[in-house]
């Protein structure tokens, strides 16, 4: 089993080799995961929607990320694991954000925490790498910010966007964060990060020019059905086939063949009357 490094992850990107990427948020599903060939496994702060029903990522507190963080790290023995750092856990100061990302790398033991944010927080993000805590970038789209945008745009079409951007990766990368999640964005932008910076540059709706891909876990395994996004797609249909175990369980229960014949606990019979006598002399 090799134990994915950054150093591994640096050099599957100067090799040409795309890194793949996935979210998981318990212990069961982070099991499976391990067993797989994923490089990169991310605590998302999308758990707010898929784990937990709230309808975006702004809901979701830094103690409930840290009981999903610690399950999913019992389960990862093998991957690069990155904690997502929820909303205002990190954008209101230098010390509460070195304060927040402190605790959830303590917390959960994961490799590194991850940030959304362009050069409008450098000061917070470098103030993180600086007291030690692995930061991976998230730029482009910031779900965490979709009330300033009004939704969930494509960002990189006009020429302001594209600068942001691609300033947005330079002065990350100047600050020390180990890698970028770039979302929704456009394909050349992606490449032209992806060809100029040296830290790897990962993808998220935003093409395949990247150094390798991320998604949501349960959007691909059709396990999250509120809401699918436009580049997903549909590798397994999960839903589908629990609702028809659950059916099937449903059935045996109500004919008496659930739980089969071989696994129901026998008593013997003659033990089992004595009681029986006892008991209704009693009652
Ligand atoms: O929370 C999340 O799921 C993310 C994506 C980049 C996958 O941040």
């Amino acid at each position: 089993m090799e134990k994915i490094t950054y150093k591994v992850l640096l050099e599957k990107k100067n090799n040409g080799q795309k890194a793949v990427l996935v979210t998981a948020y318990d212990y069961s599903i982070g099991s499976i995961v391990n067993n797989s060939s994923i490089d990169i496994v991310l605590i998302g702060d999308s758990a707010s929607m898929v784990m937990m029903g709230n309808s975006s990522t702004l809901d979701i507190t830094l103690d409930e990320m840290i009981v999903f963080g610690k399950s999913v790290r019992k389960a990862i023995k093998k991957q690069y694991l990155i904690f997502d750092m929820p909303f205002l856990t990190y954008q209101i100061s230098k010390n509460r954000a070195i304060k927040n990302c402190g605790r959830a790398l303590k917390e959960t033991k994961v490799d590194a925490v991850k940030m959304e944010g362009g050069y409008e927080i450098i000061d917070r993000i470098k103030a993180v790498i600086d007291s030690g805590i692995p930061v991976c970038g998230h730029i482009g789209l910031q779900p965490q910010s979709y009330k300033k945008y009004g939704g969930y745009p494509v960002l990189g079409k006009d020429e302001e966007e594209i600068l942001k951007i691609l300033k947005d990766g330079y002065e990350l990368q100047k600050a020390g964060v180990l890698m970028l999640i770039v979302e929704n964005t456009t394909d050349l932008v992606v490449k032209y990060l992806k060809e100029n910076l040296k830290i790897p540059v990962y993808s998220i709706g935003s093409g395949t020019e990247s150094d390798g891909q991320i998604v949501v876990i349960n959007d691909i395994i059709g396990l999250y059905s509120k809401f699918t996004p436009r580049f997903i797609t549909k590798y397994e249909d999960i839903s589908k086939r629990i609702e028809k175990a659950l059916e099937r369980y449903a059935s045996d229960v109500r004919t008496s063949r659930f739980p089969k014949k071989n696994k129901i606990p026998t008593v013997d019979r003659k033990i089992f009357l004595e009681s029986i006598e006892k008991i209704n002399k009693k009652y």
